[in-house]
């Protein structure tokens, strides 16, 4: 494995498509192994352009934009940070061997559609789901939504962090879900997914690293497992490790291992599971970062970002947990640009604190402008200090 010279003849490049607050990560311990990076993002000054050695502003669902800046840059690499990618020609672009995606371009195409990975999950690999039907109709989700029972879950299925999910617990609310999915989706697809109810104990992200052993083959290595919890589908606070039966974590192993060596190429994968007892249910994949992951910055000798960012350039991983920790979201509060934070001194005089600010030009009431992390003698602790380091930032209008 060579790396180059950054903006010189023989760099090493890579070009993240989406530089949200995960892709900023990832571009800063690219940078940190000398790799001239390139972020591309559908509105200016995004976080990780904010930090990247060029940035290109782009409609990334448009295959023709996204095929010509791939030529003007000829990056060696390409890594997708969102799903929202006109992945058909991810794929066009990998079997001409423009330049390689991460982890592989099917991968991104799968996983954009809960219809291609459920499908491929269940139906192939026989992995333990909810139950669930897809619909493209009103007519059509009444009738799932019949067959499955209450309550059920609706969502697109092209969304993420929550957006356009709807838990239906009455037929009553079958339409106002049918609408709320049609708004939430990225693109209206008018197509759903029904989803039975998992009454689970808990819910983890398995990190799972796909990148060249000791003898140069790909190997899979797991993280500790983090749990987290959810608010209306969108992540609030996360902890590593979380505590599980042996047979519980083992089972979650099998399933994280089954599902990414069938994604297959190099990377970290963030493998949602939901736990009950012994028995865990396979959820979702991101052949990518995982917003929970935000921990490991604070928890592992390498954070998530760097595991990928070493997987990507086929360097070792190494996946061991340094202390337990979590973290916490601090939301903008307000919708304004440009807006300020205030009383950070005071939110990082919380005992072994932290914090990350994103840079978001724009804030929204709930959208995610930085994350808080801490450690602590167990997850109990570090959970109230990086709740209570969260809440002491204030974020206002200017
Ligand atoms: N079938 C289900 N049973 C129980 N909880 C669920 C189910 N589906 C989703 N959830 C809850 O909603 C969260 C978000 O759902 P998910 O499918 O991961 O959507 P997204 O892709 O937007 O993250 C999950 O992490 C879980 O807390
Ligand atoms: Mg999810």
């Amino acid at each position: 494995m060579k790396i180059g010279t950054p903006l010189s003849e023989n760099a090493t490049k890579v070009m993240l498509l989406g530089s949200g607050e995960l892709g900023k990560e990832v571009i800063i311990a690219l940078q940190r192994l000398g790799i001239e990076t390139i972020a591309v993002d559908r509105y200016e000054n995004a976080p990780g352009q904010q930090v990247a050695h060029r940035s290109h502003v782009i409609d990334m669902t448009d295959p023709k934009a996204l095929k010509e800046l791939v030529l003007k840059e000829r990056p060696h690499i390409i890594v997708p940070e969102i799903e929202a990618i006109a992945t058909g020609m991810l794929m066009e672009i990998e079997s001409e061997g423009l330049c390689e995606v991460i982890p592989t371009a099917r991968a991104a195409n799968l996983t954009m559609n809960r219809e291609g990975i459920r499908r491929l999950a269940a139906e192939k690999l026989g992995l333990p789901t909810s139950p669930y039907l897809f619909a493209s109709s009103l007519e059509e989700m009444k009738k799932a939504i019949d067959s499955i029972g209450y309550p059920a879950f609706v969502k697109p299925v092209m969304s993420s962090s929550g957006k356009g999910q709807s838990f239906v617990k009455s037929p009553e609310e079958i339409e106002e879900a049918w609408n709320h999915a049609a708004r939430g989706g990225r693109v209206d697809q008018g197509r759903v997914i029904v989803e039975g109810y998992i009454d689970f104990d808990y819910e983890i992200t398995q990190l799972t690293v796909r990148a060249k052993n000791a003898s140069g083959e790909i190997g899979t290595f797991f993280c500790e497992p983090i749990g987290h919890v959810q608010v209306k589908g969108d992540y609030v606070e996360s902890w590593q490790p979380m505590k599980m039966s042996e047979k519980a974590l083992n089972r979650a192993r099998e399933i994280a291992k089954a599902i990414t060596s069938e994604l297959g190429g190099r990377g970290i994968f963030g493998v949602e599971l939901f736990v009950k007892d012994d028995d865990v249910w396979f959820s979702e994949v991101s052949p990518r970062p995982h917003d929970t992951g935000l921990v490991t910055l604070c928890t592992q000798r390498q954070s998530e970002f760097e595991l990928h960012a070493r997987a990507i350039l086929g360097l070792p991983v190494d996946v061991e947990m340094r202390e337990c920790g979590a973290s916490a979201v601090i939301y903008g509060g307000v919708d304004s640009t440009g807006i300020v934070y205030y009383d950070v001194e005071k939110a990082l005089s919380v005992s072994r604190s932290d914090i990350r600010l994103f840079g978001k030009p724009e804030s929204f009431e709930r959208r995610r402008m930085g994350v808080a992390l801490a450690n602590g003698a167990d997850t109990d602790e570090a959970r109230r200090r990086a709740k209570e380091c969260a809440s002491l930032v204030k974020c206002r209008k200017a």
